[in-house]
């Protein structure tokens, strides 16, 4: 049996990161082969023994399934959100979590603003009227959409990504509402963004895009009360992560007219069921969480996510830990 250390690898990472794997000769890379993540069971199985596991936003990775698997060390995200991973009870574990971020920050930009632009000017209703064969003729009055000119646009979630969405919408002449954690009225001098609490940004913005990470602040942040408090004309867009908005809430808000349209690129639960409303409603557009599918930023962040692995395994320190708290543990002892 080899002594090698091992990576397990919960799917095929695009080959910029299958590459760095094959070339890492003093380590063994175990991959599970599907197209659809591992069951519970089929995770601790793939993980058995291995001391790294990279791992995507499908799979759980909590307290038990470590509890289960001590030999995990080290647990590489692809992926700037980690969501998917008890940090509490990794850090408590010591086990290093470590993520991509950084490279994916304006792709995941510019798909939100597709989705704007998109859910605003129907696109995709315009898509589907051509191949139906509806177009005859030019109309005055068909598909009227919104300008983004001149509108407002609420990005909820002013970090990296937020901050990316204010610098397209800024070539777009929007004037922006930032909404923080800290709502101190300022101005934000790189876009003129102006800084608002979240139901003021609400009941002023033509669009609100969700732009925050999920955690226990934002789960559920939008849910009636919140959709009720936007323009009947407003459209939201969600390029963030499915929980932070409530879905039965959204689904009423659509089909009763609160609010105008939505565009999802996450959704709760993660994929929605085929026959679900949303995906039905002509004024809601889901995409399947591609925000940061582009072909070089996923390259990007699978050689990210496999150098997090490769240089924890070695016992280097990794360029993207989550929990610097483990690192700084185990440089110590
Ligand atoms: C994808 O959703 C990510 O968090 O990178």
């Amino acid at each position: 049996m080899s002594s090698k250390p091992i990576i397990a690898v919960t799917r095929v990472l695009p080959p910029a990161g299958m590459e760095m794997l094959a070339e890492a000769t003093d380590i063994d890379v175990r991959i599970w082969p599907g197209e659809l993540p591992p069951t519970r069971d089929e995770l601790a199985t793939l993980i058995d023994g291995a001391s790294a596991v990279i791992s995507l936003v499908t799979d759980t990775i909590d307290a038990e399934l470590l509890d289960q698997n001590p030999s995990i060390r080290t647990v590489s995200n692809f992926a700037v959100g980690y969501d998917n991973i008890d940090i509490p009870a990794a850090t408590e574990r010591g086990v290093l979590v470590c993520n991509t971020p950084g490279v994916l920050t304006e792709t995941t930009a510019d798909l939100t603003f597709a989705l704007l632009v998109s859910a605003a000017r129907r696109i995709v209703e315009g898509v589907e009227y051509v191949r139906a064969g509806k177009w005859q003729t030019w109309s005055p009055t068909l598909l009227l959409g919104q300008d983004l000119h001149d509108a407002t646009i609420a990005i909820v979630g002013f970090g990296r990504i937020g901050r990316e969405v204010a610098k397209r919408a800024v070539g777009f002449s929007m004037r922006i509402l930032a909404v923080t954690s800290d709502p101190t009225p300022r101005i934000d001098r790189e876009t003129g963004a102006t800084y608002t609490d979240l139901d003021t940004a609400l009941k002023e913005a033509d669009f609100v895009c969700l732009n925050v990470a999920l955690n226990d602040e934002t789960r559920g942040m939008i849910g009636a009360r919140e959709l009720g408090l936007m323009k009947r004309s407003a459209i939201l867009v969600n390029a963030a992560r499915g929980p932070v908005v409530d879905t039965d809430a959204l689904t009423d808000a659509l089909k009763n007219g609160v609010i105008a349209g939505a565009a999802l690129d996450v959704t709760d639960p993660e994929p929605l069921p085929a026959d679900h409303p949303l995906i039905h409603l002509e004024n809601c557009i889901v995409v399947p969480h591609i925000a940061s599918g582009s072909v070089a930023t996923r390259a990007k962040m699978a050689r990210m996510a496999a150098t997090n692995a490769i240089e924890a395994v070695r016992g280097n320190q990794p360029p993207n830990i989550v929990n610097d708290q483990v690192w700084e543990g185990r440089i110590s002892s």
